[in-house]
């Protein structure tokens, strides 16, 4: 199956199922991105490395530096909604599940999240799901065409707590412009968060971009059809609050949608 569409813009990079990317506390070099993951060589379940020995080929697309087709690669012409950090998947699954009109395109780089993700879409029958297995920042950056997006999920990125650490956070101001470039207008940005000092920076940063609209005032009610994901039954257990945010793609100004 041909899934990506060629760029000639674009170098040709390695097109390997990449793995997460080891980390270490240096400053990264000019032209790199400070990683919001570290490499994380945690349990990996025998059921989970199975599935991906065996069920990455059919549901897995390789990072390239690409723009994507998404008719292509979901092979139907429908909404698609990129959801980053995915950990174990439980809510990828219910959301898709619930939503079989859409496309679900779940980015994460932990090697046990994607191997269960594999195995709930072939455990529920999933047929709108595809995984990429690398760095969002970089498949946003060089996978994802420009206005294409009719929804991103954000649930529960890591929060990085220590004050050191802030740089590691993905809601940064030029991820977020970059993000909300790749959705289409009247498209929408969710996040959702249970430590506050970052439900403050998210709303800071999203308020901050110009091509981005609040949908509420302030933080939004979770809405229904957002399950509970595992990070955030954690957080609850720890007596933290939960903080959603909708957020609106606005047309870009000057354009005819902007009424310019
Ligand atoms: C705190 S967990 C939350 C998982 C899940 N959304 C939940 O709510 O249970 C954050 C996840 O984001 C993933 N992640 C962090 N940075 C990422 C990046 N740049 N690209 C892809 N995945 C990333 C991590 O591997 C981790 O699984």
């Amino acid at each position: 199956m041909n899934m990506t569409t060629p760029s000639p813009a674009l170098p040709d990079p390695p097109a390997e199922l990449a793995p997460p990317v080891a980390e270490s506390a240096k400053p990264a070099r000019p032209g790199t991105h400070i990683r919001s993951f570290v490499n994380r060589r945690g349990h990996i379940t025998l059921s989970q490395k199975e599935a991906l020995e065996t069920l990455a080929g059919a549901w897995c697309l390789p990072y390239a530096a690409r723009r994507l087709s998404f008719a292509q690669v979901f092979g139907r012409e429908a909404p698609t909604i990129l959801e980053i950090g995915f950990g174990m998947g439980e809510t990828t699954e219910k959301i898709a599940l619930a939503q079989p009109e859409r496309n679900f395109l779940g980015v994460e780089v932990f090697n046990a999240g994607v191997g269960a993700m594999l195995r709930r879409i072939e455990n529920s029958g999933l047929r709108n799901v595809r995984i990429i297995q690398h760095d969002a920042v970089e498949v946003v950056r060089d996978m994802i065409p420009p206005d294409s997006l009719a929804g991103v999920h954000i649930y529960f990125p890591d929060p990085w707590p220590k004050k050191r650490h802030h740089k590691r956070r993905l809601i940064q101001p030029p991820f977020v412009q970059l993000l909300a470039s790749r959705i289409a207008p009247g498209g929408y940005l969710h996040c959702a968060t249970d430590w506050q000092p970052y439900a403050e920076q998210m709303l800071e940063v999203l308020g901050g971009e110009p091509q981005l609209a609040n949908t509420c005032q302030g933080y939004a009610e979770r809405p229904a059809w957002r399950p509970q994901t595992k990070f955030e039954t954690r957080g609850l257990r720890l007596g933290h609050g939960v903080w959603d945010l909708i957020f609106a793609r606005v047309p870009a100004e000057g354009s005819p949608a902007a009424g310019a």
